[in-house]
């Protein structure tokens, strides 16, 4: 049984909004999304910020990459001009304040560990352990109309295309549950998810079939798609017991899609 939102907004607000920023959560709970996607990788001296790409130009601006920057550097950075010019007062966000913030408002996060390569341990652990202290803290604060009801969903999932990322979890933190990313067909899929122990295969919508969803399910796992942004593809998969996928079309695809 998939306890989460069946669908996700994609890095927070879909192409609404900077992805993987305050603004991008906001934007995903306006249009009534309870669950979200965003990435998570370390800086230079170990906090873990959201980005999606390890170098600069994208999103934020100029040459560099995050590995060799400080958190400090990193949060000071326009992470909302790329978007539109309207928001460069957007910033890159640590984790803690994003997990804060979601989790105080009542929305589900599947938390991606994106490490930079070379740094899958490291992250894997140190995304972990901030996220099981956070649980711990937020837990002994009283809950409001807008906490999520079941311990479960006020729980992450954490999603990595990195095994041993996900290893390192799963040792820093084993009761956070975890699924495996696969950009597509791996014929050593179910020995992946046994090893990790994990709840979930994520994975591309477009490489997906029928009898490997079959399999996915007869074999107990959730199966959650990534990224989906057409209604009739959405209705589809989901015919194939696919429990749950994100999507970047906030304005397209409704929360509670049939
Ligand atoms: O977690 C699903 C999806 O976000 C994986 O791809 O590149 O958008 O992080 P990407
Ligand atoms: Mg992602």
């Amino acid at each position: 049984m998939w306890p989460y939102p069946r669908i996700v907004a994609h890095r927070g607000g879909g192409k609404l909004a900077p992805e993987n920023t305050l603004l991008a959560m906001q934007c995903g709970l306006q249009y009534g999304f309870r669950g979200v996607e965003f990435d998570v990788m370390l800086s230079k001296d170990g906090v873990p910020v959201l980005m999606h790409d390890p170098e600069f130009g994208r999103t934020v601006a100029g040459k560099g990459n995050v590995a060799d920057s400080t958190a400090a550097q990193l949060l000071m950075m326009d992470a909302g001009s790329w978007f539109d010019p309207r928001f460069s007062n957007v910033k890159v966000p640590d984790y803690e304040s994003i997990f804060r913030y979601c989790y105080q408002h009542g929305i589900w996060m599947n938390v991606e560990i994106k490490p930079v390569p070379g740094h899958e341990e490291e992250t894997g652990h140190v995304v972990a352990q901030a996220t099981a202290r956070m649980l711990k803290e937020l837990q002994n604060e009283p809950q409001t109309s807008a906490t999520l009801s079941s311990p479960v969903v006020r729980s992450p999932l954490f999603s990595s295309f990195s095994f041993t990322a996900l290893t390192c979890a799963k040792q820093s933190a084993p009761e956070i549950a975890r699924g495996y990313l696969l950009d597509e067909y791996e014929c050593n899929w179910l020995s992946s998810l046994e090893k990790l122990e994990a709840r979930a295969l994520h994975t591309n919508h477009k490489y997906l079939t029928t009898t490997w969803a079959k399999e996915i399910k007869a074999a107990g796992y959730g199966l959650f798609c990534y990224t989906v942004n057409e209604i009739e593809r959405a209705r589809e998969i989901l015919s194939w017991g696919v429990d749950g996928f994100c999507t970047d079309r906030l304005d397209l695809i409704p929360p509670d899609l049939a």
